[in-house]
C-alpha cells in the first residue's frame, strides 16, 4: 500500500488525475471505477481541466459507479446516477452510454445486481478504482459487518452514514435513503489499481483502521491491506492518526520524481 500524504485536497486531486491519465494514454479503452461525495471532487475538477486542454480523452473509456440509493426517483439530484453525471460526465468528453451504474430502482434487486456483476466482467473487469472512505470505515457502501468477499448487493446504511450524507439532504438524516445498492467488497477488490482519497480529521480514525488496523470486518476498509496495488491519497488531517506517517512523507519524498503517481 502506497500512502501519500499531501498539503491540500486540489494536489491530491492532481496526484489521482495523474495516475488516471497515465492509465487511459496508456489504454484509451481502459474502465475506470467511479466513486461519489465529496472526496473525488478534486479529481474529477483537474481530469474536466484536462479535457479541456486536450491532455487527455475520455471518448472510449468505460466507467463504473460504486453504488446507488435504492428507491430515489428518476430526476432526484441526489439519486447517484445524477450526481455523476453533474460532478463528472457532463465535465470531461465521457460518451454517457459508457457510464454504468446499479440499478437502483429495479423490482428485481438480486437480479440487478447480478446483470451489474455480469457487465462489468463483460467490459474486461476495472482497471483504476476511485473510492472514498466513510467515517466508519465503509467501501462503495460496505457497512461494518460486510462479507468482505460479498459481490453486489443491498445493503443497510448505518445511522452514522445517513447522518454523515445528510449534508446533501437539506440536513435531515431522515431524508436520507436507508438502503442502497453497492458493489461488494470482493466487487472492489477485483479492480487492479484502487486509489483512495480521504480529507479532514473526521476520516482520521477509519484512515487508521484501513492501513494499519487489523483486517476486520468492522473496519470494511481495512481489507484493502490485502490487495497488491493500493494508493492511498490522504491530507495531513486525515493522517493524524497514523503511526506510520513520517515514514510514509519521507520515503515518497525520496522518490524519483518519475515514480510519483
Ligand atoms: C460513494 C461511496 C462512499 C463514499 C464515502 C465517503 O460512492 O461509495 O463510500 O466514498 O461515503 O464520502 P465523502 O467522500 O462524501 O466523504
Amino acid at each position: 500500500m502506497e500512502v501519500i500524504i499531501t498539503e491540500n485536497t486540489a494536489e491530491a486531486g492532481r496526484l489521482a488525475a495523474d495516475a488516471i491519465q497515465d492509465l487511459i494514454t496508456a489504454n484509451p479503452d481502459a474502465v475506470i471505477g467511479l466513486a461519489t461525495g465529496s472526496s473525488p471532487q478534486s479529481i474529477y475538477d483537474e481530469l474536466a481541466r484536462r479535457v479541456g486542454q486536450g491532455i487527455v480523452s475520455f471518448a472510449r473509456v468505460q466507467a463504473f459507479t460504486l453504488d446507488e440509493y435504492v428507491g430515489l426517483p428518476h430526476n432526484h439530484p441526489e439519486r447517484y446516477r445524477n450526481v455523476i453525471t453533474r460532478d463528472f460526465v457532463t465535465k470531461v468528453d465521457i460518451d454517457p452510454g459508457n457510464v454504468h451504474g446499479p440499478d437502483g430502482q429495479a423490482s428485481d434487486i438480486a437480479a440487478a445486481c447480478a446483470a451489474y456483476e455480469e457487465a462489468i466482467t463483460a467490459a474486461g473487469g476495472v482497471d483504476l478504482q476511485i473510492l472514498g472512505i466513510g467515517t466508519d470505515g465503509h467501501i462503495g457502501f460496505n457497512e461494518p459487518g460486510s462479507s468482505l468477499a460479498s459481490r453486489t448487493r443491498i445493503k443497510t446504511l448505518t445511522k452514522q452514514t445517513r447522518s454523515d450524507n445528510a449534508r446533501f439532504f437539506g440536513g435531515d438524516p431522515d431524508a436520507v435513503p436507508r438502503h442502497c445498492l453497492t458493489q461488494g467488497i470482493g466487487t472492489i477488490m477485483d479492480a487492479r489499481h484502487l486509489l483512495l482519497l480521504a480529507s479532514g480529521r473526521g476520516k482520521a480514525e477509519a484512515v487508521h483502521q484501513l492501513v494499519e488496523g487489523p483486517i476486520s470486518a468492522l473496519w470494511p476498509a481495512s481489507v484493502l491491506q490485502m490487495h497488491a496495488h493500493v494508493t492511498v491519497i490522504i491530507d495531513t488531517a486525515a493522517a493524524s492518526r497514523l503511526q506510520l506517517a513520517s515514514y510514509f512523507t519521507e520515503t515518497y519524498a525520496a522518490k524519483p520524481t518519475e515514480q510519483r503517481l
